[in-house]
């Protein structure tokens, strides 16, 4: 079990969440931010302080449309053999993660919408 970010981060990027994790596991991307599966300790310090409500411990998501984010935060963090990256904690100022290719899909840009 670990926290994940889910849509309502996206093209949000609020950002105080960073501000409460402990072990500094929530990484800045480039549409929205992402919590490390495995460098999250699952304190839950970052759940009730999101603005919009985007944090949720992955076993307590049950929307449809948000289930797709648990495998997004995940993905993240993987290299091209699928291995996990453990970049070993975010502070504002390093160079955002990539948004892994699904979040398009999952989420297009309002301007991309047809
Ligand atoms: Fe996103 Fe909420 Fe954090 S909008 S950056 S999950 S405070």
């Amino acid at each position: 079990m670990t926290l994940v970010i889910t849509s309502t981060c996206v093209d949000v990027k609020d950002g105080i969440c960073t501000t409460s994790c402990p072990v500094d596991c929530i990484y800045e991307g480039g549409r929205m931010y992402y919590i490390h599966p495995t460098e999250c300790i699952e304190c839950g310090m970052c759940e009730s302080i999101c603005p919009v409500d985007a944090i949720r411990y992955d076993d307590e998501v049950e929307e449809e449309t948000e289930i797709p984010f648990i495998a997004l935060n995940d993905a993240a963090f993987r290299d091209a053999d699928g291995s996990i990256i453990e970049p070993g904690g975010w502070k504002k100022g390093d160079p955002p993660v990539s948004d892994p290719p699904q979040l398009e899909t999952l989420f297009p840009k309002k301007d991309e919408v047809a």
